[in-house]
């Protein structure tokens, strides 16, 4: 079932990105995993068997290039993690940092001051840590009043946290809420394991959910409705969590990282998707026809272009349905709001289009938008 239309439509009045200065592309990834199996396989072992492959990454994922806070860990084939100085409680933590930048840039493109926001919610998969919450350290160094907390819903946490953004404006808890999106998924992400070294990439996005009450005529995107959905699965999983050394002989185990069956995961969540997302449309009297833009999330070029077009009925567009993930990589939750930040200057007033995103849980969500 669809969330019910929105009663006082809510708006997006800005979007920001924060791109880590670092990059890695395909061949200096291959090239360090390449180096490492030579240093670490067993004697005896075809070492052609068990190196990675670029032409494989590009085939398999549409992937060419990821940008991450850390380049020198993740291709020293020694270390194969990024390498990061730990911070000091006093100074601001590296993921707030990731956060602070991109909500500042939609504050610019919101027209609006911290003081005018009065809640921020870090919806991400990967938090540094539990508690305090990432959100009051971004809230205390942006000095915003209110409140603020941390949730996560994987590769869905911004379109769910724009919902809990929405229930918070329509009930009155708040005016305006920053959803942030700072995703360090190279922290999570085992870069000596074949099958998934290529897949993740690091960025932050925010943006800024006013009501239409207060925001500026013709400005944004306005959201007619959310929908929201999750299903149990495994296939998608990370055991990292504080109970892990409870047990000292697994505590470190592979499985305290991501792990995934990518081929069910894209068999059982390319149909899941595109049917949240037709039923989404036909509960407000529309059409595929009717929708110009598809900002999905970006975890595989093939899986993209599979949904785009049960959504469609027909191949989309590069312009229909943008793919960033060649130059950023699955960034988990902030996928979906690169690809809307990136390319929605040439959407015209009363343009429609569906923000969705889907991951873990597993966990579908999809925001229905008009141009303002
Ligand atoms: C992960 C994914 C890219 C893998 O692509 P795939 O076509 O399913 O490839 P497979 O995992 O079946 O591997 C095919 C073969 O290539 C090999 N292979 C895997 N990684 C490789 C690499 N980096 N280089 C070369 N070969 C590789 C596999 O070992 C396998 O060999 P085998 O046939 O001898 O067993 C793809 O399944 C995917 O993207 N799925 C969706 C995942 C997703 O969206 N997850 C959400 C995360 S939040």
């Amino acid at each position: 079932m669809s969330q019910k239309t929105l009663k006082n439509n809510c708006v997006i009045t800005g979007t920001g990105l924060f791109t880590p200065s670092e990059s890695i592309n395909n061949e200096e990834l291959v090239n360090a995993f390449n180096q490492y199996i030579d240093k670490h396989a067993d004697a005896g072992l075809d070492k052609s068997k068990l190196y990675s492959s670029e032409a494989f990454i590009i085939k398999a994922s549409g992937i060419e290039n990821r940008h991450v806070i850390n380049k020198s860990g993740i291709l020293n084939p020694e270390r194969m993690c990024p390498e990061l100085t730990e911070r000091s409680d006093d100074q601001l933590s590296i993921q707030a940092e990731m956060a602070v930048i991109a909500a500042e840039k939609a504050l610019i493109k919101a027209d609006l001051k911290p003081e005018d926001i009065d809640s921020v919610i870090v919806a991400c998969s990967n938090l540094q840590r539990p508690y305090p919450a990432v959100s009051i350290e971004v809230q205390e160094h942006l000095g915003i009043q209110g409140f603020a907390y941390d949730m996560n819903v994987a590769c869905s946490s911004a379109t769910f946290g724009v919902a809990n953004a929405i229930a918070s404006i329509q009930s009155g808890q708040a005016q305006r809420v920053l959803v942030i999106n700072p995703e360090i998924c190279s922290g999570h992400l085992d870069f000596s394991d074949r099958d998934c070294h290529f897949i993740f990439g690091d960025a932050a996005t925010a943006l800024v959910i006013e009501s239409e009450e207060t925001a500026p005529p013709n400005h944004g995107f306005a959201i007619l409705d959310t929908k929201l959905a999750t299903r149990f699965s495994n296939n998608i999983r990370n055991n990292a969590g504080f109970l892990n050394r409870t047990s000292e002989e697994t505590q470190f185990a592979r499985d305290k990282l991501f792990m995934q069956n990518g081929r069910k995961v894209f068999k059982e969540v390319c149909p899941l998707a595109a049917e949240h997302i037709t039923t989404q449309i036909n509960d407000h009297k529309m059409t595929a026809s009717d929708i110009k833009k598809l900002w999905l999330h970006q975890a595989n070029l093939s899986m993209n272009q599979l949904i785009a077009k049960k959504v469609l009925g027909r191949e989309a567009t590069e312009e229909e349905a943008p793919i960033i993930l060649n130059e950023y990589a699955n960034t988990s939750s902030a996928g979906s709001i690169i690809a809307f930040h990136l390319h929605q200057d040439d959407c015209q007033q009363g343009d429609i289009g569906v923000i969705c995103s889907f991951g873990a849980g597993y966990s579908i969500g999809s925001l229905l938008v008009k141009k303002r």
